[in-house]
């Protein structure tokens, strides 16, 4: 799906297709350096990061693992509430593993916290955060995502993996939901 297809629905467009995917090459780069020689564990948080790990895996030309967990957040519509429940865990072990939690979108950084908190406890190598877009609340948090796509306003977004209401996900890029749209 393109920007044009749903123009209507978006208030700005703040990135395309294009400038994400310059962007994750950037970061896929610098995890090759990173994690030369380490093979690590890409762990996907489903549904949301599937486009983000698409392309970064991609783009990266070391050898990686991936593997996906799926929580729930508890709370609807477009304001999380950090209440998080696993509803798929993970396949692999990440005992000893250079774990890569790959997210969509930081907000208030809540469902990371609780994200980094469950895998620490599982005795990995290392643990990093690698996340497509990050809003102010968890910028101003020092939430530790090391490779980090865009910094955004924020407001609520959707495109590139993120929905509203499962709608949007396969938008091409990323823009602001017009907030006609679910109020
Ligand atoms: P946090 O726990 O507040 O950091 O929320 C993280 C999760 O909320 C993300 O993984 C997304 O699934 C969802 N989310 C946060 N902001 C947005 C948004 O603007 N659009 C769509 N989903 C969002």
């Amino acid at each position: 799906m393109n920007i044009d297809d749903v123009q209507g629905d978006l208030t700005t467009v703040l990135f395309t297709e294009e400038q994400i995917t310059n962007r994750i090459n950037e970061l896929a780069a610098e995890i090759d350096r990173d994690y030369d020689g380490l093979q690590p564990l890409l762990v996907g948080i489903l549904s949301g990061a599937v486009m983000v790990m698409a392309d970064l895996s991609r783009a990266m030309r070391i050898h990686c693992e991936m593997d996906w967990m799926a929580i729930s957040s508890y709370g609807s519509g477009v304001a999380s509430s950090g209440v998080v429940r696993i509803l798929k865990d993970l396949n692999i072990s990440v005992e000893g593993r250079h774990v890569l939690i790959v997210e969509d979108i930081v907000d208030t950084g809540l469902t990371l916290a609780y994200l980094i908190d469950n895998l620490k406890s599982r005795n990995p190598a290392s643990i990093e955060v690698c996340a497509g877009f990050r809003k102010p609340d968890a910028a101003s948090k020092n939430v530790p995502v090391k490779y980090l796509g865009f910094d955004i306003p924020g407001d609520f977004v959707v495109g590139y993996g993120l929905d509203y209401a499962g709608r949007y996900r396969n938008l091409r890029g990323l823009g602001v939901l017009d907030p006609a749209v679910y109020s």
